[in-house]
């Protein structure tokens, strides 16, 4: 009894006569099965709930729920329907064994019994089950994996589609950057103290990842400077990205500095790729930012503190490594008080502050001005062009340049492309005729030689005299000054 060699299966035998009982219950275990019986087939039907039989041997003829019944009711039980089931019949009778495979019988043996079919055909099955099972298993499995894979597939896609988003508005972007660019020169020009001071802080705050806020009247440079600041950072590799913060509509600012998902408002047609996003790794000039709608300064302020966004529509947080450089020609310090800007912005974004002066205060750099604009443009032009006559470059220095280095340069601009000798003049036309800004030249001028003469202590010549500081010579300062009514505030013994 307890020699018997591992459990082959688990078999149910159901039947009502003893006798069969006797001879499959006395043989089965010595092959290695555990046997369980039932004498009806409402008895196998109660069993088969609990015990689990592999495998189950069914007589035909039974009082009650006959064989074929009994097979039947185990087919259509999703607990049970796996079991394979063998008839037992003593008839040799045909249509017997096909209701038997009708209702769902695998084989069928027959009485009386011979050890040795009975043993090959329960073997049989058992070992066809568990080759159903195991393949069901591996199917399972392979199917699971496919899943998973799928989804990572996906995954991968929708990442590789994310980045094609984003090198295409790279792309796009980069190109109308050229396009702007075509006449915008990168190159600093002019060696006024007040211009060297200003580069001297743009190599130091390069170094560093603070937010830089440029100030200055327009014209002045202002996003020369800021394109001057990360192309001498370790970001130069990277896009500076430019969002022109007049530009930009109250509702569509949002998604133009943080994009949005397909269908996240109607016209959301596809994925939008945001400034903040575009300039991941580089920096990103917002210019005008003195013009920034309220509702447009709260949504700036939580990036700015953060380094974090979601997209319009988009539940995903983005994180970004971005340099700001900010520039404006308002006085901020004055929106703030009067509630234009807020003030906690304002800090943010004041870190590093860069002034750049006006050109009058920096009229030393108009000669070289000149030149660079006039060698840029000639070339272009396909003209030689020299230089400009001493008559021009005196009114030149003289007028005051509300519209400072861009005025300069869209006035050479206007007088290369008229030229028709080698030496530039400027017509009647030009904002500097006398005829048309004679009296607002004359203020200006008044006040910048009286400027420049208070910081000389009324010297007009000399290393340190007011004429050196204008880039004038001390008799046409002197002259000047006459004409327009100037009074030194010091002493200079060489003036009467
Ligand atoms: N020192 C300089 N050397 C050469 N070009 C200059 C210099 N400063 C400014 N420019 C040129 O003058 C033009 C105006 O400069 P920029 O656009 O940087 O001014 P801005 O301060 O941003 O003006 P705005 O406030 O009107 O936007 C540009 O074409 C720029 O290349
Ligand atoms: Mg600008």
């Amino acid at each position: 009894m307890s020699t018997q060699p591992v459990n082959r299966g688990t078999i149910l035998i159901v039947d009502d006569t003893p006798a069969n009982l006797r001879v499959l219950v006395d043989y089965l275990p010595q092959q290695g099965f555990k046997v369980l019986v039932a004498r009806s087939g409402e008895q196998a039907l109660e069993q088969v709930r609990h015990a689990h039989p592999d495998l189950i041997l069914l007589d035909v003829v039974m009082p009650g729920l006959d064989g074929f019944e009994t097979c039947r009711r185990l087919k259509a039980d999703p607990r049970t329907r796996e079991i394979p089931i063998i008839f037992m019949t003593a008839l040799s009778d045909t249509s017997d064994k096909i209701r038997g495979f009708e209702a769902g019988a695998v084989d069928y043996v027959l009485k009386p019994f011979k050890h040795e079919e009975i043993l090959a055909r329960v073997t049989t099955h058992l070992t066809l089950r568990q080759l159903q099972a195991t393949l069901r298993e591996t199917n399972d499995h392979l199917e699971q994996r496919v899943i998973e894979r799928t989804a990572e597939l996906e995954r991968v896609l929708e990442e590789v589609e994310d980045l094609k988003n984003r090198l295409q508005a790279e792309n796009v972007y980069l190109q109308e950057e050229i396009r702007l660019e075509h006449h915008n020169f990168r190159e600093i020009v002019g060696s006024s103290p007040a211009l060297l001071k200003v580069l001297e802080q743009v190599e130091t705050v390069a170094r560093s990842n603070s937010t830089v806020l440029v100030l200055g009247e327009t014209g002045t440079g202002k996003e020369l400077i800021a394109r001057a600041i990360h192309d001498r950072s370790r970001r130069r590799d990277r896009p500076l990205v430019k969002v022109n913060c007049t530009a930009i509509a109250g509702g569509l600012v949002e998604s133009e500095l943080f994009g949005h998902v397909k269908g996240a408002f109607t016209g959301a047609v596809n994925r939008r790729v945001g400034r903040f996003e575009l300039a991941d790794g580089g920096t990103i000039f917002l210019d005008e930012i003195g013009e920034l709608p309220p509702e447009a300064q709260v949504k700036l302020l939580r990036v700015l503190q953060e380094r974090e966004f979601e997209p319009v529509g988009s539940s995903k947080t983005y994180q970004v490594d971005v340099r700001v450089v900010a520039a404006t020609n308002r006085d901020l310090d004055a929106e703030v008080r009067e509630g234009r800007f807020r003030s906690d912005l304002y800090y943010r974004l004041n870190v590093l502050p860069l002034e750049l002066p006006p050109l009058r205060e920096r009229l030393q750099d108009i000669a070289a001005l000149v030149n660079f604009f006039l060698q840029r443009f000639s070339r272009d032009l396909g003209k030689e062009i020299r230089g400009v006559g001493r008559g021009t470059m005196d009114r030149l220095l003289s007028y005051h340049w509300p519209g400072n280095i861009r005025e300069l340069k869209n006035l050479v601009e206007r007088a290369a492309v008229l030229a028709t000798g080698p030496i530039l003049v400027f017509g009647d036309g030009a904002p500097l005729s006398p005829a048309t800004t004679a009296k607002r030249t004359e203020e200006a001028e008044g006040r910048l030689i009286e400027a420049s003469l208070e910081r000389s202590a009324g010297v007009i010549e000399g290393p340190h005299g007011a004429a050196k500081m204008l880039g004038l010579n001390p008799n046409t300062l002197r002259s000047r000054m006459k004409r327009l009514g100037v009074k030194r505030t010091g002493r200079d013994p060489a003036t009467k």
